[in-house]
């Protein structure tokens, strides 16, 4: 199975932001022991790849994506380390190239039309949808998947837990993302993996 269609059976994806390296392996592993073992590991700082070697290493079912990847060194950095997937927050054709290359999915983040549009043209039709909340939430997905019907969203940015069904009870959308997943007490990300994995089925 893919990565995209793994991402659909899961149905959300916890965005994370590892402040220390050492935090990593307690971090990603209350998220596979609450059942949710899929991670949207952020370039926002110095421990991402390692985060995500790390993650590809200690647990194998795991899968293991690259968010906030803006540029084309940033994505090679994260293919090297494992990545499964990447994201982006906009549309980057260098992370796009990037990805067709070594044959990993792409999810670049897309709100208006005309962005939408260059995706399509560069043969991607999973999107994620960000800032969501921000951008009009489901009103503004299903508006624009009324001119756009091959297209499905990630809608991410905002989107809390009980925004979840609802969000999710829209076909068009393949999964939600959300950081708030990836907060607090190994104990606490445990929960929340928990109660987000419970509210998908
Ligand atoms: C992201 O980069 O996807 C967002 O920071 C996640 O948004 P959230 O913090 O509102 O869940």
């Amino acid at each position: 199975m893919g990565a995209i269609e793994r991402i659909e059976e899961y149905k959300v994806v916890p965005v994370v932001t590892i402040g220390k390296a050492e935090e990593a392996e307690s971090l990603l592993g209350a998220l596979v022991a609450g059942g949710l073992p899929v991670a949207e590991i952020c370039f926002r700082n110095e421990c991402a790849e390692g985060a995500i070697a790390l993650a590809r290493n200690k647990f194998p079912a795991m899968l293991v994506g690259a968010g906030t990847v803006i540029n084309r060194g940033q994505c090679m950095r994260a293919i090297g380390a494992g990545a499964q997937f990447v994201v982006s927050p906009g549309l980057s054709e260098e992370v796009a190239a990037v990805c067709r290359e070594s044959e990993v999915p792409y999810i670049p983040g897309v709100v208006t039309p005309t962005e939408i549009m260059k995706a399509l043209s560069l043969g991607l039709a999973h999107l994620k949808f960000f800032p969501a909340s921000d951008f009009g939430g489901l009103k503004t997905i299903k508006s624009l998947c009324a001119a756009f019907p091959q297209v499905r969203f990630m809608p991410t940015g905002g989107v809390s837990l009980s925004d979840l069904n609802e969000y999710l009870s829209f076909p068009k959308i393949f999964a939600c993302g959300g950081s708030w997943i990836a907060k607090g007490s190994a104990e606490q990300i445990r929960e929340n993996a928990a109660r987000a994995a419970a509210a998908c089925r």
